[in-house]
């Protein structure tokens, strides 16, 4: 990772390390999900990787909250939703899995949504959690809450959002030079 103009880059093999060392803290703790849910978009590449190490299934959940104009609408809108949910959540221990915890709307929202199909247990998994006051919360129920890394409250990029991946690779991976 690399601060620059503000920013924070996290190249794609910083993102592959992050997700091992969340997979590895999710074992330690003793949570075995039986599937996966990922918040996309965001979510879907770390949900990916994160099957590498954890071997479970993965569905879908699609939110936005930011309009075409980047501002954020007055409430997350389901873009798309898992099919037959009370059937394949009921009674499951599931992991939810998004890239960011920014403003916490889009994780209490879905947490919300997806508790109403009574599985075991939800736990939620992040690569990033931004250290900033949050606009909402984690709904009581949920008690597992891993994170990749903790970061300032600052724009992140993503290497899945670059137009030019190697000139994002480059701001991520340079080290600054010390004269
Ligand atoms: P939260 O619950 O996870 O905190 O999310 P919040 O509602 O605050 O806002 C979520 C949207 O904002 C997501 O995009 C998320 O990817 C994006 N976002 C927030 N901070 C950053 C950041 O620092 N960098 C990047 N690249 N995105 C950020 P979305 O509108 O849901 O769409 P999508 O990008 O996931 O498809
Ligand atoms: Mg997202």
């Amino acid at each position: 990772m690399r601060r620059q103009d503000g920013k924070l880059y996290f190249g794609y093999c910083d993102i592959h390390r992050t997700v091992k060392a969340l997979a590895e803290s999710i074992r330690e703790s003793g949570f075995e999900p039986d599937l996966t849910v990922a918040i996309g978009t965001g979510g879907f590449i770390p949900a990916r990787i994160l099957k590498t190490f954890l071997r479970k299934p993965i569905l879908t959940v699609g939110i936005r909250y930011y309009d075409e104009n980047n501002t954020p609408m007055p409430q997350p809108k389901t873009v798309q939703w898992i099919d037959e949910v009370e059937r394949k959540l009921a009674a499951k221990r599931v992991l939810l899995v998004d890239e960011v915890d920014d403003s916490r709307s889009t994780l209490a929202y879905c947490l919300r949504e997806l508790l109403r199909h009574r599985p075991a247990e939800i736990a939620v998994a992040v690569l990033h959690n931004k250290r900033k006051p949050k606009r909402d919360q984690l709904p009581p129920e949920v008690t597992r809450y891993y994170c990749g890394e903790e970061v300032d409250d600052a724009w992140i990029c993503y290497p899945w959002d670059a137009v030019d991946i190697d000139t994002h690779e480059r701001l991520a991976n340079t080290v600054p030079e010390h004269r």
